[in-house]
């Protein structure tokens, strides 16, 4: 577990990014942060790995202060996935999977070995191995960046707005392979978002912060939704609420029925409705009554196993036939069927069964960090709230989706991250990066800000590659220092 203790960070031009945040990270899971602009999310995640120090309180792990902890051997131990992946561009995939492993010394027949295994297991083809970023779609991409954050096995990911830079589709995909993934590794996540349907689809906890840099609530998805602890929580989750729950309901829960099932639609019995099935046992259409002989299209399938009560209901109200088909994992064969009201029972019974596990429960909930500012925020003048935003810059779309939130120069910066070599310049040599004048802070990475904001697909080829030439610049220099004996630390 990862602890954060009244954890406050306040930077040397006074801004307090963070107030007395106590948190607790359990290991093995994913806590997901979620909070408007510039509310504190990139300073929290950065102090995790000591790209930040905090000025007050402390943070623990598995019992042990980070700051009694050696620097590089705490962040090889820490993955660390940034928006757009943040690979080399004039590195190929596999090397840019390998790059930690490489770091660490490992042999190149090794680290060859493990990164093909990685590209398969973040669900890529081997065949992309020799590509180069930009030949690779945005969802690839990011892809790329998780496998790489897992090169060296890390027990813990940090993961800052890793989805926000890919369109709403291929975002839900990498969602899928991302719950898919932690199933099978099973580290301790923090991932920040902006985007509180994230959050709760992906979190198994989730913190809310809001701007000031107070934690508004931490707890499960449907304990926020059920108990939010104040008016800001409330005005954000509260939105399509008993919605926004069937997001984290697995439909594993529901019991699958049976239909008649043919491979031929001449086969198809003229009265009743009757599944069509490929080959594989893939479902293709229905057969519906009165309509021998011809084949209507499904509808939207659910995951039988990995699926969601939104997915299944989403299945059932795009059937033309009210039945919602389910599939197996992997292959897609058909799996079984269940009806509109099924999903609704199963809706009510997922509503039985956390009510139940609340009362049991009522213990480990963590306490509410008591703010100055009870009521929602007023809208921050910083923020580029743009269409798909409230005012407080949450995501409005319902589907999960989000539009790219701007974030301030600050976040931006940050997006960068150790990676950036910013803070690391100061703190490899002795200082702290927010020790630094506040225009040293904001400078060499002002022009990453176009680049967040904008998101990969927007902007020129020729500003891209001067972003991404100048981050990769930074993370060699920062990559060749992180190999050299990290005195910095005994120093301090
Ligand atoms: N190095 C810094 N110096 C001064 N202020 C900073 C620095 N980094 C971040 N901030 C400020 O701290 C606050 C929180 O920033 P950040 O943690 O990046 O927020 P978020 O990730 O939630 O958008 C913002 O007001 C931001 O402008
Ligand atoms: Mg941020």
């Amino acid at each position: 577990m990862i602890e954060f203790e009244s954890v406050g960070k306040t930077f040397r031009d006074g801004t307090a990014a963070v107030v007395d945040l106590s948190l607790q990270v359990p290991s093995g899971q994913i806590t997901t942060i979620v909070g408007p602009s510039g509310c504190g999310k990139t300073t929290t995640l950065r102090m995790v790995n000591r790209m930040i120090e905090p000025s007050s309180g402390r943070i623990t792990w598995d019992g042990t202060p980070l700051r009694s902890k050696r620097k590089t051997a705490l962040r090889r131990q820490m993955g660390y996935v940034i928006q757009s992946g943040g690979l080399f561009p004039h590195r190929t995939v596999v090397d840019n999977i390998g790059t930690v492993p490489g770091l660490l010394g490992w042999s190149k027949t090794k680290t060859q070995k493990r990164s093909l295994e990685l590209l398969e297991n973040v669900g890529l083809d081997r065949k992309l191995a020799d590509r180069y970023p930009a030949q690779l779609s945005g969802g690839q991409q990011q892809r790329v960046g998780v496998a790489r954050a897992l090169a060296a096995d890390p027990l813990v990911m940090l993961m800052d707005e890793p989805f926000s830079a890919v369109d709403p589709v291929v975002r839900g995909e990498l969602h899928e392979f991302f719950l898919d993934l932690q199933r099978r590794i099973s580290k301790t996540i923090i991932l920040i978002t902006h985007d509180i349907d994230e959050a709760m689809k992906l979190g198994d906890q989730v913190a809310v912060m809001r701007v000031g840099g107070h934690l508004a609530q931490v707890g499960t998805p449907q304990q926020l939704l059920d108990e939010p602890a104040d008016a800001f929580v409330e005005g954000f989750v509260g939105r399509d609420r008993g919605y926004r729950a069937l997001s984290f309901q697995p439909a594993s829960a529901l019991t699958l029925e049976g239909v008649p099932v043919v491979r031929d639609v001449a086969a198809a019995a003229p009265d009743g409705v009757t599944l069509v099935v490929d080959g594989d046992a893939r479902p293709v259409g229905w057969v519906l009554p009165g309509q021998p002989g011809r084949a209507t299209p499904l509808g939207a399938t659910f995951d039988v196993e990995g699926g969601t009560l939104r997915n299944a209901l989403d299945a059932v109200l795009t059937s033309p036939v009210g039945l919602a088909v389910g599939v197996v994992p992997g292959s897609g064969r058909y799996a079984g069927v269940v009806s509109t009201a099924t999903i609704l029972a199963g809706v009510q019974q997922a509503r039985v069964h956390h009510a139940e596990s609340v009362t049991v429960q009522e213990g480990p909930r963590q306490p509410v960090a008591p703010g100055p500012d009870p009521e929602p925020t007023a809208p921050d003048p910083t923020d580029d709230v743009g269409p798909g935003h409230d005012h407080r810059g949450w995501s409005t779309s319902a589907g999960g989706s989000t539009a790219l939130a701007p974030e301030d120069e600050h976040a931006a910066t940050a997006e960068l991250g150790d990676e950036s070599g910013q803070d690391v310049d100061a703190e490899t040599f002795g200082g702290e990066a927010d020790d630094q004048p506040p225009a040293d802070d904001r400078g060499p990475d002002e022009h990453e800000h176009g680049a967040a904001e904008q998101g990969p697909d927007d902007q020129g080829a020729d500003r891209r590659a001067a972003d991404l030439y100048q981050h990769e610049s930074d993370l060699v220099t920062e990559e060749s220092r992180a190999v050299q004996p990290d005195d910095t630390d005994v120093r301090r």
